[in-house]
């Protein structure tokens, strides 16, 4: 008789008592070689299912077809296979609820740029309406264009986007908010909206001019986005959250989110569980760079012609699934061997005919950025940053919010708002006290914040919280977040950090 393909075996340990495993000594202990062929699911507690395969279960895995990506009535797409052959699943939307947030974490190579390209084009043939930014330039996700409503290529535009997004989150709420309406519901009358940023890194990082302000920006979507169908996702290779826009900021999105593990290095799975985005305890079988049982051979067996084993790309963890701890691995995208250009494939993947777009009744709001998307308007485009300001104000948004969206320097004057924690700024126009303020002077009268920083640093260098207090100290108008003003003036050569947290004037050149 032909000896099974695979065997299971349920284990337990007493109440009380937690399963931890090793899994080399697992594999050995079966007597097994290939430590691919050994998949551990656990419960968290004290309870395992251990499945031994003959062969490497998520090897020859088959390509995605266009039916897996229609989204179904619960709002899942199907995006590969479990290690046991079961669907493995994802959201892209929960009804009643509204709009997903997560994040696709995985080393270099791991697969991220191609799972992202499966969910796009289930958005496009789900009709979700998918703003995306490819950060390396265009290059991970090229055969988007075209396929998205709105595709961004450099940081600037990715700002944009962001930007563009917080408004039509506001929007959205002040519209549904006249309507009585508290929940989000597909295509009633809106579309759903998915940002995905791959490559958040270079936004987010250290160093990066526009960290801050982006990491505020994503939170705040994904936190109010929710309820009226805007989602936000990031990939990334970081998974340390300091790389990602510093400690709290984005920690408690992630977690609520649905976080894709794809093959992570060895430091970012310590610091996955030091954030707090794994619970401790929840053991994940490593997923190897290639597969195949590693192999000793002496040095009078050379044959010169090893075989390295397979590429584990695609493998990851739906860790916000129901069974985050069961291997499983993206269905391939694209064609078997590297083509020049657009991967055709990919391209069929997406389906014929436009993507969904965003809605006539918000477009007019989230302005010239939006209207002009890949095109000339830009962050420093003031002319575009005062209509997008005027457009949040005409849809009843707090116009201190709406000035800070349309770009640092463009701070409306009038009465001081409540105050709040500078470092929580609220742009929820539903807040209390969110009331509605003066028009922006459009900068002619009261002294633009950035004059007031430069006046406030004569003296010396400042760190940011002193800084902030120091102008909002001066008479003129409160200011509830000078970050991104910081970032931009030191972008433009205004303003210097001679060290970590301290802001200065530029140094005066020397009459030489
Ligand atoms: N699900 C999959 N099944 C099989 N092979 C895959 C799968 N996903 C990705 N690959 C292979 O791995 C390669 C790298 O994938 P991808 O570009 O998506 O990785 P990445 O994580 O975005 O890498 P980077 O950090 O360099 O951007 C692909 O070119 C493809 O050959
Ligand atoms: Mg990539």
């Amino acid at each position: 008789m032909r000896a099974p393909d695979f065997v299971e075996i349920e284990v337990a340990r007493r109440p009380g008592e937690l399963i931890t495993y090793n899994h080399a000594a697992l594999v050995s202990a079966l007597g097994g070689t290939d430590p691919a062929c050994v998949a551990v699911e656990t419960d968290g507690l004290s309870r395992a299912l251990i499945t031994a395969y003959r062969r490497p279960p998520l090897e020859n895995l088959r390509y995605a077809r266009p039916e897996d990506l229609v989204m179904d009535a619960d709002g899942y797409i199907t995006v590969g296979r479990h290690h046991d052959g079961a669907p493995a699943r994802m959201r892209l939307y929960e009804p009643g609820s509204g709009a997903q947030r997560g994040a696709l974490f995985g080393t270099t190579g791991a697969g991220k740029s191609r799972a992202l390209q499966l969910v796009l084009a289930a958005e496009k043939r789900s009709r979700i309406v998918s703003w995306l930014s490819d950060l390396k330039g265009g290059q991970s996700v090229p055969e988007a264009r075209g396929q998205v409503d709105w595709r961004a290529t450099t940081e600037q535009d990715a700002m944009m986007m962001l930007r563009a997004g917080l408004c039509l989150v506001m929007v959205r709420t002040e519209r549904y908010a006249r309507l009585g309406r508290s929940y989000f519901v597909i295509g009633d009358p809106d579309p759903l909206v998915s940002i995905r940023i791959d490559e958040a890194n270079r936004l987010l990082q250290e160093g990066s001019v526009y960290r801050d302000e982006a990491a505020f920006l994503i939170k705040e979507i994904g936190r109010l986005g929710r309820s009226v169908g805007v989602g936000i996702s990031i990939a990334a290779q970081a998974g340390h959250i300091e790389e990602l826009g510093g400690s709290d900021t984005l920690r408690a999105m992630l977690k609520e989110g649905d976080v894709v593990l794809l093959r992570w290095s060895s430091n970012m799975m310590a610091a996955l569980v030091s954030d707090g985005l794994l619970p401790l305890g929840a053991d994940l079988v490593p997923i190897p760079r290639r597969s195949g049982p590693p192999v000793l051979r002496s040095r009078f067996e050379r044959t010169g012609n090893e075989v390295p084993g397979t590429s584990t790309a695609g493998q990851a963890y739906l860790l916000g699934s129901p069974r985050p701890t069961a291997l499983m691995r993206f269905f391939r995208v694209g064609s078997p061997v590297p083509v020049n250009g657009l991967d055709p494939a990919i391209v069929d993947l997406y389906g014929p005919g436009e993507p969904a777009r965003l809605e006539a009744a918000s477009v007019d709001y989230v302005g010239p950025a939006y209207a002009a998307r890949g095109g000339p308007v830009t962050v420093h485009d003031t002319a575009a940053a005062f209509a997008v300001a005027e457009g949040l104000e005409d849809a009843g948004v707090d116009p201190a919010s709406a000035a800070y969206l349309a770009g640092p320097g463009l701070t409306p004057p009038g009465p001081a708002p409540a105050p709040t924690d500078p470092a929580t700024p609220t742009l929820d126009p539903t807040a209390p006290g969110a009331g509605l303020m003066p028009p922006p002077s459009k900068g002619k009268g009261a002294p633009s914040t950035r004059s007031r920083i430069l006046a406030a640093l004569a003296d010396g260098p400042l760190n940011k919280h002193d800084l902030q207090a120091k102008v909002n100290a001066d008479g003129g108008r409160q200011v509830r977040n000078i970050a991104p003003t910081l970032s931009e003036m030191k972008a433009h050569g205004e303003l210097e950090q001679p060290e970590r947290g301290l802001w200065a004037l530029p140094a005066a050149p020397s009459d030489d």
